[in-house]
């Protein structure tokens, strides 16, 4: 079943940060229709569902395909079908937050500033909630009219891939293992699996629906790579610096743990995600992009924590 059927372009009007912010608005719209209604049976599972997933996130692998995407020149008609596909990264993120913060996991109470699935509604709804969007994520993307068939196949795989046992999963659990020793490259290829996985899968999809080249979608694997390292390295950083009245999450789940802060102090730090962030600038102006305004808006704003340090 299709839930929305009209096509139309992304906001060109405002800031950046207006279309930006429009963009986000429609993502939540989106993501709202993609999941059942509380009043469906079960209903409970169905409170879960949309609490872990329309709580505020930043949508911030959507953007990415949609504006990567857009950079590339997508064809207006392909918006929505954009929009589904992000959000279906968003759903498969989703899941992966329930799971991640469970007592088997990172035993975190808060995220998005309210309480996390498990502890709203108890474990067994949380891991069955988290099972079911990874599960309808999938269709999504499988019955998109607008993507030609076998687009729609191969965006399947790779998300299967990124989110899977050599992906975010094994990332994931490479983390559990993660007790204090870990050299930088571990830790890179750790933060690459859990993180970057599904940063790939964004950028992929941008390039699999503009139709790009194999060297523009190469450059635009680079730029993930390099977005998805430094998004993980902030991250980290801010589990050290912020309050969870500032990030909405619990803080100091990776106390014991060998992260790239724990391990060099934050001006190495801060000066490894500058690498970080310059490596995918420069990839990105190999990837034959028009029009970056909105693309690099959304970066400076998700980095602007770096400012602070
Ligand atoms: C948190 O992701 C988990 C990481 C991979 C670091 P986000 O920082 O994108 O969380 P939301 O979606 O905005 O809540
Ligand atoms: C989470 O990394 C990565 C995934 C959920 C796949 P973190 O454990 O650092 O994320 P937060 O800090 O809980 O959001
Ligand atoms: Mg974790
Ligand atoms: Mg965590
Ligand atoms: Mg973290």
């Amino acid at each position: 079943m299709r839930h929305n059927m009209t096509v139309t372009a992304l906001d060109t009007n405002g800031t950046p940060e207006d279309r930006i912010d429009a963009a986000r608005s429609r993502i939540d719209a989106c993501l709202a229709g993609l999941v059942p209604s509380e009043a469906i049976w079960p209903r409970r599972l169905h409170q879960a569902q949309r609490h872990a997933l329309l709580s505020p996130g930043k949508r911030f692998r959507p953007l990415l395909t949609l504006f990567l995407a857009q950079a590339r020149g997508l064809d207006a008609a392909k918006t929505d079908a954009a929009m589904e596909i992000g959000c279906a990264v968003e759903m498969v993120h989703a899941a992966s937050l329930i799971l991640d913060d469970l007592p088997c996991m990172d035993d975190a109470d808060l995220r998005r500033n309210q309480p996390t699935t498990h502890v709203a509604f108890g474990e067994s709804t949380a891991i069955l909630s988290a099972t079911a969007l990874l599960n309808r994520a999938f269709g999504i993307i499988a019955r998109n009219a607008e993507v030609p068939a076998e687009q729609r196949a191969e965006l399947c795989d790779l998300l299967s891939y990124s989110v899977g046992s050599t992906g975010l999963i094994a990332g994931q659990m490479a983390d559990l293992d993660n007790t204090g020793n870990a050299s930088v490259s571990e830790i890179e290829r750790v933060n690459r699996l859990k993180t970057g996985a599904l940063f790939d899968f964004a950028a992929d999809a941008a390039a699999i629906l503009t139709e790009s080249s194999a060297p523009q979608r190469a450059a635009l694997k680079d730029f993930s790579r390099q977005i998805g390292l430094a998004f993980q390295l902030l991250d980290d950083v801010k589990d050290v610096l912020q309050s969870p009245e500032i990030s909405g999450k619990t803080s100091g789940r990776d106390a014991g743990k060998t992260t790239l802060v724990a391990k060099h102090g934050l001006s190495e730090t801060k000066a490894m995600l500058k690498t970080y962030l310059d490596n995918a600038k420069t990839a990105l102006t190999r990837a034959d992009l028009t029009g970056t305004e909105d693309l690099s808006a959304l970066i400076d704003r998700q980095f602007a924590f770096m400012r602070d340090l």
